[in-house]
This record gives C-alpha cells, sequence and structure tokens, in this order.
C-alpha cells in the first residue's frame, strides 16, 4: 500500500470503541480520573483489590530516599502463593493454567490444581538443595511448563531468579551468572529448535568451566527435554526426575516483604556491561495483574490469552508467569518457532485452543506480512476479541494487517509500551476505552504520568515536535535499581534531566490530538526484533577477536526486524582481509560471544571509521552508509574526506 491510499484508508476507519466491549471491558474511562485525582490512593486500591496479602501495608509509597522507591511498606505477601494456591482455595483448581504446546505437537495441561502441587514439589527440591530466601538461582531454559515451576518455585522461597533467554551464548552466560553469584542453575539438557533438538546444559558447563574464575554455582538441575548426551558431574550435576518428582506435593509458602527482591533480569544498556534490572515483590505483582486485566483485558472466567515472546524476556516475566496467572488466566505455552513444521503454526494453535486474546510483537506481525494472509485465512480465528503489540513501534501497515487478516477487522489492537525497568505496560490503549491511532502508543495508562522534554529539559505538549520521553511519577512495578551498583542507576535514569524525571532513553511526539508516539531510542541501544541490544556490547564482542583493531556498530533500519546491526570493522594490520570469508567469521564471532540474536546483518571491512577531532565516532553518518543514503553533514570529522574513503574500500559481507 502507498503511503497516500494507507492514510486515505486509516482516515476513513471508525476505531472508537466497539459497542458491546465497552461493556464488558476491564478498563473505564473513569479510572484516568481515579487515578488523577489521588495516584497513591488509586494504586493502594488496586493492591488491596488484586492481590492478598498476608500482612496489609501501612504506607502507599515511601519516596524519600529518591530515586529508591518502596511501595506498599509493611506489607507482606507470597507471590507464588497470589499466582496459584488461592486460585485452588478460591474453587478454580481445575480451572487450566497451562495449555502447553510442544514444538513437535506433544501437549500438557496443567490446571490450577496441577500447578500448586509441581510449585510444591520445585521449591522443596530447592530447599533440598540448599537454596535459601535471598539465594539467586539462574534460570537458562526453553519454553517448557517447568521453566514457569521453576520461576514460581524461586519466588516462593524468596530466592531471586535470573532468567537468562536460551538464546544467549556460554559467554553472556557466564557473565549473568557471576554478576548475580547465582549458586544454582537450573536448565535443561537442550531445547527443541526447527524440529530438531539443541543442546543447552552443554553451555551451562562452559559458563561454570569458564577460564580461572571460580565459579559462584554449586548445583545444576537438569530437566530432561529433549534426550541430548549430556556431560555429567556427579557432585554437582541433579536431574529434575530424579529430586523434583519424589518431593511432597505441599509447600508451605512465607510471607515476604512487599520490598523483597523478586528477579534480576538483564538488559543491554549503553556500555558493554549488561545491567542486571531489579523488581520487587508487591508493587511488581500489582501492576503485572493490573495491566494484563485493564489492557489486555482478560477475563480470567472466560477468555484463553497467548503471550507469544520468550520468558527469557520481561514481557515473558510479566505478562506469561507473574500477570495473568495473579489474574487466575488460562493461557497457550508454546515452545517453538512460528515455521515450525508450517508458516500457519501459530494460527492452528490459536483455532485449537480458541485463544481470544493474544500478545504479540511488531516484527513477528511483519513476518507473516511476507509470508502472505492466505496462510491465517485458513484458519478460524474467530476466537479472538482482543490483539497487543510490544517491543518496538508498530508501524501502520502492519498494524492494519494484524487487525485485518488476524483480528477480523474488529479487535481493538493495544500498541503497549514499556521495558524492562518499567516492570509493566505504562503507555497503552484500553480496549473498549480508548479510540485507537494505528501506530500509536496514544498514552499513559491510568496511575502513570508521562512527558515530553525538549533538549533542555523543558516539557512540551506542541505536536509533531520531537522530544524525550520521561516518566514524572513513581510507579509500583519500577525497578528497585541495578543489582549491585545503585550509582549506575541513578546515572543512567535520573540525571539526564535530574531527579524529578526518569529519562526512558526513547524519542517521542505528540500529534494534534495529543496522542503520544514512541519514535525508537535515543542512546546506543538497538532494537532488532524487539530484542534489545547495545552497540558497545556488539563492539567489543567484534574486537575481542584477533583481527580486529576497531569497531563500530550501528542500527540500521530494516523492514522486517525493525532494526538490523551493522557493523563496521578496521582489521589489524597484520591481519589479512579474506573477503567473505573473514566477514563470515567475524559474524559467527559475534553469535558466539553473545548469541545468535546479535550476530550482525553486515559486516563491512573499512580503513577508516568517521570521527569528530575530540575521536568520537559518529554513529549517524555509519548509518547513513548502513542504510544507504546520501550521508548527511560531515564538517565535525576530524578528516572530512574519510567517508568517500569508507564507501569506496568497502567490502561488505551481508546475511544468510
Ligand atoms: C521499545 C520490552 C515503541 C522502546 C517490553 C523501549 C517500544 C524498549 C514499544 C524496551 C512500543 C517497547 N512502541 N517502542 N509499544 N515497546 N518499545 O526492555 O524503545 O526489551 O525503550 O522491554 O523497547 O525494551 P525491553
Amino acid at each position: 500500500m502507498s503511503d497516500d491510499s494507507l492514510s486515505s484508508h486509516l482516515h476513513e476507519m471508525d476505531l472508537s470503541p466497539q459497542p458491546g466491549f465497552t461493556e464488558q471491558a476491564n478498563g473505564t474511562a473513569a479510572m484516568y480520573d481515579e487515578a488523577a485525582a489521588d495516584h497513591e490512593g488509586f494504586w493502594a486500591r488496586q493492591a488491596r483489590e488484586r492481590i492478598d496479602w498476608s500482612t496489609d501495608f501501612e504506607q502507599t509509597l515511601d519516596w524519600t530516599e529518591a530515586p529508591f522507591a518502596k511501595w506498599f511498606v509493611g506489607g507482606e505477601l507470597n507471590v507464588a502463593y497470589n499466582c496459584v494456591d488461592r486460585h485452588v482455595e478460591n474453587g478454580n483448581g481445575d480451572r487450566v493454567a497451562i495449555h502447553f504446546e510442544g514444538e513437535g505437537g506433544d501437549t500438557r495441561t496443567v490446571t490450577y490444581a496441577d500447578l500448586q502441587r509441581e510449585v510444591a514439589k520445585a521449591a522443596n527440591a530447592l530447599e533440598s538443595l540448599g537454596v535459601e530466601k535471598g539465594d539467586r538461582v539462574a534460570v537458562y531454559m526453553p519454553m517448557i511448563p517447568e521453566t514457569v515451576v521453576t520461576m514460581l518455585a524461586c519466588a516462593r522461597i524468596g530466592a531471586p531468579h535470573s532468567v537468562i533467554f536460551g538464546g544467549f551464548s556460554a559467554e553472556a552466560l557466564h557473565t549473568r551468572i557471576a554478576d548475580a553469584d547465582a549458586k544454582l542453575v537450573v536448565t535443561t539438557d537442550g531445547q527443541f529448535r526447527r524440529g530438531k533438538p539443541a543442546p543447552l546444559k552443554a553451555a551451562v558447563d562452559a559458563a561454570i568451566h569458564h577460564g580461572d574464575d571460580a565459579s559462584p554455582v554449586e548445583k545444576v538441575l537438569v530437566v530432561k527435554r529433549t534426550d541430548t548426551e549430556v556431560e555429567w558431574d556427579d557432585e554437582r550435576d541433579v536431574w529434575w526426575h530424579d529430586l523434583v518428582d519424589g518431593q511432597p506435593t505441599t509447600h508451605d509458602a512465607q510471607p515476604m516483604d512487599s520490598e523483597h527482591p523478586l528477579f534480576i533480569l538483564y538488559t543491554s544498556g549503553t556500555t558493554g556491561k549488561p545491567k542486571g534490572i531489579f523488581h520487587t515483590s508487591g508493587g511488581y505483582l500489582t501492576q503485572a495483574a493490573y495491566t494484563n486485566a485493564v489492557v489486555h483485558d482478560v477475563h480470567p472466567e472466560s477468555d484463553v490469552y497467548w503471550c507469544t515472546a520468550d520468558v527469557g524476556w520481561v514481557t515473558g516475566h510479566t505478562y506469561i508467569v507473574y500477570g495473568p496467572l495473579a489474574n487466575g488466566a488460562t493461557q497457550v505455552m508454546y515452545e517453538g518457532t512460528p515455521d515450525t513444521p508450517h508458516q500457519g503454526r501459530w494460527w492452528e494453535i490459536i483455532e485449537k485452543y480458541k485463544v481470544s486474546v493474544l500478545y504479540t510483537a511488531p516484527t513477528a506481525i511483519r513476518t507473516f506480512m511476507k509470508w502472505g494472509a492466505d496462510i491465517p485465512a485458513t484458519f478460524d480465528l474467530s476466537s479472538i476479541r482482543v490483539l497487543g503489540s510490544v517491543g518496538e513501534p508498530i508501524n501502520p501497515e502492519a498494524w492494519l494487517w494484524y487487525r485485518k487478516h488476524i483480528g477480523g477487522d474488529a479487535a481493538p489492537i493495544v500498541d503497549t509500551w514499556w521495558q524492562t525497568e518499567t516492570g509493566g505496560i505504562m503507555i497503552s490503549p484500553l480496549p473498549g476505552v480508548t479510540t485507537l491511532e494505528p501506530g500509536s502508543a496514544q498514552r499513559p495508562i491510568p496511575g502513570i504520568a508521562a512527558e515530553i522534554l525538549d533538549d533542555d529539559g523543558a516539557p512540551f505538549t506542541e505536536a509533531e515536535k520531537v522530544g524525550y520521553l520521561v516518566l514524572t511519577k513513581p510507579w509500583p512495578a519500577m525497578l528497585r535499581g541495578i543489582w549491585g551498583d545503585p550509582e549506575r542507576y541513578k546515572e543512567t535514569y535520573w540525571s539526564r534531566f535530574g531527579p524529578k524525571y526518569y529519562f526512558a532513553g526513547d524519542g517521542a511526539k505528540y500529534d494534534e490530538k495529543g496522542n503520544i508516539w514512541l519514535l525508537g531510542r535515543v542512546d546506543d541501544v538497538m532494537n532488532v526484533s524487539g530484542h534489545r541490544l547495545s552497540t558497545a556490547e556488539i563492539e567489543s564482542a567484534l574486537v575481542s577477536h584477533p583481527s580486529v583493531a576497531e569497531a563500530a556498530v550501528v542500527g540500521a533500519s530494516d523492514e522486517t526486524t525493525g532494526q538490523a546491526v551493522c557493523a563496521f570493522v578496521i582489521l589489524r594490520g597484520d591481519a589479512t582481509d579474506h573477503g567473505e570469508d573473514t566477514v563470515q567469521e567475524l559474524r559467527n564471532h559475534v553469535a558466539k560471544e553473545i548469541g545468535p540474536i546479535a550476530k550482525p546483518r553486515q559486516v563491512m571491512i573499512v580503513p577508516e571509521l568517521p570521527k569528530t577531532r575530540s575521536g568520537k565516532i559518529m554513529r549517524r553518518l555509519l548509518k547513513d552508509v548502513a542504510e544507504n543514503r546520501e550521508v548527511g553533514d560531515v564538517t565535525t570529522l576530524a578528516d572530512s574526506s574519510v567517508m568517500s574513503l569508507i564507501k569506496d574500500g568497502m567490502s561488505t559481507g551481508s546475511a544468510d
């Protein structure tokens, strides 16, 4: 569709809430006023209505040590009890918590009563391994029910988990285990990927035996998933089926302080070292449950909900594990890739389980667009009533395709902006309340306050002017810091515009209707298929290769993945350029150092990099090259001829 026909199409559409939807929606227009009139009172009500506290809290928010927040002070709860046991106690033990669909077609149905027994057994098992309240547990697992069970078992005994995405390399795993000082790792022998088993435990072994460093890891608990052959350390390694299966099926859940750490999740920042974002219990769970109710509009008694994220990312934490389970929802969990064994797998799953709420990412939608609308058209998707999007801006064209071909031209789409740091959804329409605007996340949800600031830190409301998104009031699921590095926390999020504003790192603007449009990162963080990657992290992976003298990485726009990693590399004087072979070697090197998701789409071997007189690499110019544009203003370069040198001398390799 051309831009013109796209905008005239948008113009003709009626995107106001449909009759019938509003009446049943969990979110209401009145919530905006309620929350604006009494921010803390609003959140206190959410906390008391949605969560069971074993001790009620005395104070809603303690912000006296800003930017270190305490929410629901004095309150005590057990997160796992809230996500599992109370639903059984309320008579919903037979309700399905998880419809698990293995990549190979094997299925499991886990009810809340099953989940209660499994979590109790796993909690007993962790305790038998010596895991105590406060100890960190690393989780390196694929998308199987045991992963959810492990996370909940950790929550139950108060041992913060650090889930590391299964696509990360041994190297990345090592850094994260060491930073969190994890004493236990839970993993699987392998994982199914496109019909084939791929090893997983092997990376854990390599991460533990890393160089000369002594590893903090005492035990490795291994679920058998693929029957992949594994190396075994009798002292250290324990099979899940040997240890967990025989444990008692009850476990007494202890109340935890509202501010007890629930998890650490590593994410990319602007330096080479990933940040361990940490979240605590009461506030996080409150916002997770609230947003899953009002934004996804999940009605636990009737909906079948499916969030397609991996549990290794924050979306999986909040919207597979904690939000929907706190609400007692029924959900689908799928292990594999969307095109195994065929490109209609997702739609087949939706038809099979009658999925009514689907939450996914724009990069997936764009991939399905490429595969063609005739594929979903052969399945019955009439159960769908709400669609969600997360991870990056959704372009209007993908929005319209999603609505038409998946949403039956009727389902509201919630474009949800949030971050690992925010813990839960922050900016999004409310289905049944908001008149939708394709491409825009629209406005902060009730209880959240945001503004857009100019370069001088002044808020403005003019339409179409580009500025920086900031959050202006503390919110319950906010990060409580960076693990082990309080200074970096203050510096990264609370200094750019002074201590009053949480700086999100995203550019934004308003349109003439007052909707917020997110415009992507303004720092050196890229967003590839909705995954956060830092330019610095990939640059340091590249320069760790013996042939590389210098590297600069930029995120260039990409039709499918949003952004793609493009690397410019200067080889060392003694290294020889073997053209395509060198390029492939460097791409594979990055995959090995960080993980396949970080593999550059392109590596360009260049004689020089564009630098300012003070030696700062001008990535803006490299981005022009990577995006095949006329190169912009070069006047601040120390040597302005360097760009033509780069373009002339470039040997380019591209993705497979
Ligand atoms: C981007 C993912 C536009 C944004 C939950 C943010 C979005 C970063 C949206 C956080 C959206 C996420 N529209 N941009 N709906 N959702 N982003 O930590 O740049 O993996 O700062 O959390 O993704 O990525 P993270």
